[in-house]
């Protein structure tokens, strides 16, 4: 398995590598995406359609997750501007009870694959609304740990996934910044004592931190923007 998934991404490296220097080689032609789309063709995946998601939402989701995905409620999480393969995800992993959660397994296993691409890429494309750290004297723990882990117990920097303002990585990190602490403080938790069992990377990390730490962080992170 390893060896294949190395292969294919070796060979969708040297793909991209042709791709662009087939691009960069005709740079006046005008027709700059056709060379690459030569190079690579890919699946025609059914492009999500945000209006569809938009409903789907605001018939099943908007009362928890708040308009456009901003929720105001601490232990519902801020879907806005997130990354939609993150969402995607999650939502996947609760139908499939790999993050179990009482509350959103029976939600996701109403949705449908195209349902989810939809959902996810309409909360995705709105803007998510800015949070604010509460707590004056846990928020330099929280920042300290955030920029720069516990080196000492070998706690990674968040901000070397989650990037330094909580933005993340599409595909990779989701978006952190502005979350409610207290949804984050959970998932911290849930992380560090196996509730949620979706991300071995997480459970490593969160495992090393204490309480005190997880609020701390978790609050430095609301007001991350
Ligand atoms: C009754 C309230 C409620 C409804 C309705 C609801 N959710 Fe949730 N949702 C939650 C709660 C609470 C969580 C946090 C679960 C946890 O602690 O793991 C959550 C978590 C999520 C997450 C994970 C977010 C993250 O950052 O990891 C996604 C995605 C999500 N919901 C999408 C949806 C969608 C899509 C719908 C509609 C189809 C929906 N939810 C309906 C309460 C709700
Ligand atoms: C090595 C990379 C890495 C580091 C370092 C890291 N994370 Fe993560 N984090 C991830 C990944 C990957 C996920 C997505 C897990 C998933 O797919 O469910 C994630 C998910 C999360 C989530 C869940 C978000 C949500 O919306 O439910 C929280 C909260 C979080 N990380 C906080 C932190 C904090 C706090 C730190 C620092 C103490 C940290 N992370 C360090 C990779 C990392």
């Amino acid at each position: 398995m390893k060896l294949l998934a190395s292969l294919l991404m070796a060979a969708s490296l040297a793909a991209s590598v042709l791709s662009a220097s087939a691009a960069e080689e005709k740079p006046a032609a005008g027709h700059g995406a056709a060379p690459a789309a030569a190079a690579a063709p890919a699946p025609a995946a059914a492009k999500p359609d945000l209006t569809a998601g938009e409903a789907k939402f605001t018939a099943m989701c908007v009362s928890c997750h708040g308009a456009g995905g901003n929720s105001g409620t601490p232990a519902n999480p801020k879907l806005a501007q997130q990354h939609t393969d993150y969402i995607y995800k999650q939502l996947q992993e609760f139908k499939a009870g790999k993050r179990p959660n009482p509350i959103m397994m029976p939600m996701a296993a109403q949705l449908s694959d195209a349902d989810m691409k939809n959902i996810a890429a309409y909360v995705g494309s709105q803007k998510a609304k800015a949070g604010f750290a509460k707590d004056k004297e846990l928020v330099a723990t929280g920042e300290r740990i955030y920029r720069g882990g516990i080196a000492d117990r070998q706690i990674a920097a968040c901000a070397g996934c989650h990037s330094p303002n909580g933005a993340g990585i599409p595909a990779q990190y989701p978006r952190l910044s502005g979350q409610h602490a207290d949804y984050t403080a959970a998932q911290l938790t849930g992380f560090r004592d196996g509730a949620r069992k979706n991300s071995p990377q997480m459970a490593q990390i969160a495992a090393k931190l204490n309480d005190r730490e997880i609020r701390a962080v978790a609050d430095y992170i609301a007001g991350l923007r």
